[in-house]
C-alpha cells in the first residue's frame, strides 16, 4: 500500500527522470551533505530550527527513494564535529530532532530492510540521544536492505585519527603486520563499505566541510543550490542522472560510470 501512495504520476518529471536511469549504474553508495536548513527557514522569516524541522521529509523521502533504487550504501551528515559551535540552543533542538526522526522512523527503516550504522564520536552525545540511537541500531541489526549510515559528531579528520589510535596500539601487540591503504580503510568507521561513489551537496556550497575525507579520494562531486529541506526525489534523480553522464577514469582512461568502476574504492 505504501508503494502505490508513494509512486509518481506516470506522465511527471519525476517519472521521467526514474525511467531514463539506468538501473545498473547506479552509485553503490551515495553521501549526501545536507546543508541549508537555516536559510531556507530565514528566507521565510521563520526561526532556523523550523529550516532543520522540515528537513525531515527530504530526508525521510531521499531515504526511501535509495532503498527503491536498491542502493548499498546512503550517508547522510546530520551534525558536524564543527557544528557544536552553532548556539546551545540550535545544538539541543538538533539533538531532540535526531532522537525523534530515529524513534518515529525505526519501523518504517526496519520494514524497508534498512540497516542504520552510525559514523562518529556519536557516544559522546547526550545519554538520551545515544539510547535511542543503540535502539535503532540494534532493532535494524539484521536488515540485509540498504544501509544508512548516519554522521553524527562526525568529522573526517577525528575518524583517521581514531582510525590512527586504534590501529598504533593493534600494530604495537603485533596485528596488522602491515600498514597499507586496504588496512586504513578497515579502521575506518565505513569499513567494508565501497567507498562512495557520488556526494550530493545542496544549498549552493562548494566544499566538503571535513566528510569522508579518505572515502571521496575518487567521488563524483555534485553540487546544487537547492535548499535541503526543498529536496525531493526529483532533486535525487536529476543528481544520479547527472552521474550517469560522467567518465570515471581513476587516473587511467576513458571508462563511464559503471558499478564495476564503482567496485574499485571497495
Ligand atoms: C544543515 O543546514 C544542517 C546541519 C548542518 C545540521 P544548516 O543549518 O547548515 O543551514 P545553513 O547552511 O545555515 O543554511
Ligand atoms: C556541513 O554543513 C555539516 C552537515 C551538513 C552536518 P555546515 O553548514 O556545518 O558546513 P559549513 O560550516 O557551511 O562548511
Ligand atoms: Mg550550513
Amino acid at each position: 500500500m505504501a508503494d502505490s501512495r508513494q509512486r509518481a504520476d506516470p506522465g511527471s518529471t519525476e517519472e521521467l527522470q526514474a525511467r531514463r536511469l539506468d538501473r545498473d549504474r547506479l552509485p553503490r553508495h551515495l553521501a549526501v551533505i545536507m546543508d541549508g536548513n537555516g536559510r531556507w527557514a530565514q528566507q521565510r522569516g521563520m526561526p532556523r530550527i523550523e529550516g532543520h524541522r522540515s528537513a525531515v521529509t527530504a530526508v525521510r523521502e531521499t531515504v526511501e527513494a535509495c532503498r527503491r533504487l536498491g542502493l548499498e550504501v546512503l550517508t547522510l551528515y546530520a551534525f558536524s564535529t564543527e557544528n557544536w559551535n552553532r548556539p546551545r540552543a540550535e545544538v539541543w533542538a538538533l539533538m531532540n530532532l535526531i532522537k525523534e526522526y530515529v524513534g518515529a522512523e525505526l519501523e518504517r527503516l526496519a520494514e524497508g530492510g534498512v540497516r542504520l550504522r552510525l559514523l562518529g564520536r556519536w557516544r559522546e552525545l547526550d545519554p538520551s540521544v545515544v539510547a535511542a540511537l543503540e535502539r535503532a541500531r540494534s532493532a535494524t541489526r539484521e536488515c540485509d536492505g540498504m544501509t544508512l549510515n548516519v554522521a553524527l559528531n562526525y568529522s573526517g579528520r577525528s575518524e583517521i585519527v581514531d582510525a590512527c589510535r586504534r590501529l598504533v596500539t593493534d600494530w604495537a601487540s603485533g596485528q596488522p603486520a602491515e600498514i597499507d591503504e586496504a588496512t586504513v580503510g578497515r579502521y575506518l568507521s565505513t569499513a567494508e563499505q565501497p567507498d562512495p561513489d557520488l556526494l550530493i551537496r545542496t544549498s549552493g556550497e562548494h566544499r566538503i566541510s571535513n566528510l569522508l575525507l579518505w572515502q571521496i579520494a575518487y567521488t563524483e562531486l555534485y553540487f546544487t543550490d537547492t535548499l535541503w529541506p526543498d529536496f525531493r526525489r526529483r532533486d535525487l534523480y536529476r543528481a544520479l542522472l547527472d552521474y550517469q553522464g560522467r567518465r570515471r577514469r581513476f587516473g587511467g582512461v576513458e571508462a563511464s560510470v559503471s558499478r564495476v568502476a564503482g567496485r574499485r574504492g571497495a
